[in-house]
């Protein structure tokens, strides 16, 4: 009687589950390589290799595989990265086809060599208009905690974000039906929309999807900074770092400088963790009045204004200019900001002030006061953080065949 029922539950679940992956819009496809026959129709205009390359199982350090970076995963548990559905988010995210006269990609404004980002101070749309803010970083977007995303936080998880740039007048331009209408018209979506869902039929839904896993796909972890670390067993007190022996004597300097602080300063706080990422948006003191109240226009909070994301530091070599008006064109200067020019703004962060939070007495603000090698080493220690792979892997490269001017 009981091994009876248990073959019946076996043989029920088992139909329950096959018939799910018929039923469902949103699985992903099992195959895990296109047909000759799909492929004939993928590359009339696209370069993809017949097997995807791997996003789902990158083999991460352990640094990324801590209890501390899974916690700051944004990854939701109905968008697991997949192959195919990161091969289908690369290709939405470099097709001009996105914007509504097919001029404009993301990658117009997140470039792969930039590290994702844009080397101009504010991006130019398909109108020929500039955006407001500087353009971010896309490496190591997944590893967000307070999952929100944009420098002001106005997005609440990265599928809702990765459609807005699309439907934005000045960026792309393009309402979502008549994007669903025009991709669903080319043959290569209906392939790679197939093989990522399991049904042919182009939605923003899975837009957002295919997008979302593509980006949180980028991922840094290949750069002098990671090789030290690893050789050093993974120290788990930043606070305590040892000197990296691949490092130059400036480079372990300015990792000091960066962990340990000085005069009470401390970019460990807000940049610290190993994939150099903040938890939450936070004002740095960049001026006594904003013209962007970021976060606070956002929530209408008065003891939000001012407060804006960081992105990770990542590459940071390669993201200029830097912060959310792209203000600084160099390190140095990011460095001569925190070193000498803090401003006690009314929401500057207590980190960046004499007293922790809490504590009795008049906060000063607190300028770090380096010296001129301090500061030399400080931008030498931000330079090991490059990390070329990511910038140059095929993987999260164009995929087009005719884009030439990317
Ligand atoms: C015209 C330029 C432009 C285009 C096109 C564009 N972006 Fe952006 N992107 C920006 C700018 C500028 C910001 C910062 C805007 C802000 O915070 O207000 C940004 C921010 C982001 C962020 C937030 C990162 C973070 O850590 O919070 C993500 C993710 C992103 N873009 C992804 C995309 C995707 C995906 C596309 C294509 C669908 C795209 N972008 C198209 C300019 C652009
Ligand atoms: C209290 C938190 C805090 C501390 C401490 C701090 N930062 Fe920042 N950092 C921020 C915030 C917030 C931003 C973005 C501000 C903006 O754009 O308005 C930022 C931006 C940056 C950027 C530019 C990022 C980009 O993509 O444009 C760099 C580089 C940087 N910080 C380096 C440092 C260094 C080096 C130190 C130590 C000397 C440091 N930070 C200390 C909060 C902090």
């Amino acid at each position: 009687m009981k091994e009876n029922s248990l073959f019946l539950f076996l043989i029920f679940s088992g139909l329950a589950l096959s018939c799910t992956s018929y039923i469902t819009n949103d699985e992903p496809g099992d195959s895990t390589e296109f047909t000759q026959e799909d492929m004939l129709i993928l590359s009339k205009e696209l370069n993809l290799p017949f097997a995807p390359f791997n996003y789902a199982n990158i083999d991460l350090p352990e640094h990324y595989r801590s209890e501390e970076a899974n916690e700051a995963d944004n990854t939701p548990d109905h968008n697991r990265i997949t192959d195919m559905g990161a091969t289908l988010g690369r290709v939405l995210f470099y097709d001009k086809k996105l914007s509504a006269n097919n001029t404009i990609s993301c990658a117009s404004c997140h470039k792969q060599s930039a590290a994702f980002s844009d080397p101009r101070k504010f991006s130019i749309g398909l109108h020929g208009e500039q955006t407001r803010r500087n353009s971010m970083t896309l490496i190591n977007s997944r590893y967000y905690e307070n999952q929100a995303f944009f420098w002001d936080e106005r997005a609440s998880t990265l599928e809702k974000q990765v459609l807005m740039p699309i439907e934005d007048h000045i960026e792309m331009g393009m309402d979502l039906d008549s994007l669903e209408r025009k991709l669903q018209k080319l043959d290569y979506y209906g392939v790679l929309f197939r093989y990522a869902f399991g049904s042919e039929q182009v939605t923003s839904n899975k837009i957002s999807l295919a997008l979302s896993q593509f980006t949180r796909s980028i991922v840094s972890y290949n750069s002098r900074f990671d090789e030290g670390f690893i050789a050093a067993g993974f120290p788990d007190d930043e606070e305590q770092m040892p000197d990296f022996s691949n490092f130059t004597a400036m480079e372990n300097l300015g990792m000091d400088i960066f962990y340990r602080g000085r005069n009470g300063g401390t970019c460990l706080y807000c940049h610290g963790t190993p994939q150099h990422v903040n938890d939450i948006a936070k004002n740095n003191g960049l001026d006594l009045n904003y013209s962007d109240s970021g976060k606070g226009e956002v929530t209408g909070l008065a003891s939000d204004n001012a407060l804006f994301k960081v992105p990770s530091l990542r590459n940071i070599a390669k993201t200029a200019p830097y912060m959310h008006d792209g203000r600084f064109e160099t390190l140095r200067e990011v460095v001569d900001h925190y070193s000498d020019n803090v401003q006690n703004h009314p929401n500057l962060n207590f980190r960046l002030k004499t007293l922790d939070d809490g504590e009795e007495g008049v906060a000063e603000v607190l300028r770090l006061k380096l010296s001129e090698e301090e500061k030399e080493a400080l931008v030498a220690f931000l330079l090991t953080l490059t990390d070329e792979k990511v910038i140059t892997e095929e993987k999260y490269s164009d995929p087009f065949i005719r884009n030439t001017d990317e």
